[in-house]
């Protein structure tokens, strides 16, 4: 691993349990076949992977160059990707059946913003999805489900360095997420809770308007 955040969250998605949480969000987002799905901030390419395994037609956009090349590179069928940002998003209205992004919105200094875009580029009556640290997510509740775990090595510290950004930035209850996503023009299909106590929120919603 040479340090930077592409190596990093490679590694994380190849050798934590992250890959399972990306697969059981996949399902989480009830895709439908051919449905085209843009993921914002997509990192390595775990998700893309999984929703082109169930059919889907997906692509990839990251701020970071090197993230956008490995994810362009982790599937065999290709998964085209692209260098851009979640808050200026290159995209025209309405283009996507389902705009999803896992751990991505809880980083942004304008999340509001972001979600917006997000909902102007999937069609409406099309979907919304998102995972982001809850309000049950701490260092301290990291720290007890590790040891509780016995985590050690890239899972135990990925886990602790996930908690101390949540910290840093932000966390979501229900309310917030609600409040949020209607600002942005959709209704939420159902928000709950994974990953030991509920560290991770995940939430489904759809353009209304
Ligand atoms: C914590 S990683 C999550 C990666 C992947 N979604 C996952 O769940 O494994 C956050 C990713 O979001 C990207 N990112 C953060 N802010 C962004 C923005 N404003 N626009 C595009 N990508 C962004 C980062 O470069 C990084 O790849």
């Amino acid at each position: 691993m040479n340090g930077s955040p592409a190596a990093y969250f490679s590694a994380v998605q190849v050798t934590t349990g992250w890959d399972r949480v990306l697969q059981s969000f996949a399902r989480f987002c009830r895709v439908q076949a051919g449905w085209r799905v843009l993921d914002v901030g997509c990192g390595p390419g775990g998700l893309a992977r999984h929703l082109a395994a169930l059919g889907c037609v997906p692509i990839g956009l990251d701020r970071d160059m090197q993230m956008a090349v490995l994810a362009a590179h982790s599937n065999r069928a290709k998964l085209p990707c692209l260098r851009g940002d979640a808050q200026r998003l290159p995209f025209t209205a309405e283009r996507y059946d389902l705009v999803t992004a896992t751990n991505v919105i809880f980083l942004m200094d304008h999340p509001q913003e972001g979600l917006a875009q997000m909902a102007r580029v999937a069609r409406r009556g099309g979907r919304r999805a998102m995972l982001n640290p809850s309000e049950h997510l701490s260092t301290d509740s990291a720290a007890a489900l590790a040891d509780e775990r016995g985590l050690t090595g890239i899972e135990r510290t990925s886990l602790l360095r996930w908690a101390r950004a949540a910290e840093e930035r932000q966390r979501f209850s229900e309310t917030q997420i609600r409040r949020m996503l209607e600002l942005a023009g959709c209704q939420v299909i159902e928000t709950g809770t994974r990953m030991g106590p509920g560290f991770a929120r995940l939430t489904l919603a759809e353009r209304t308007r």
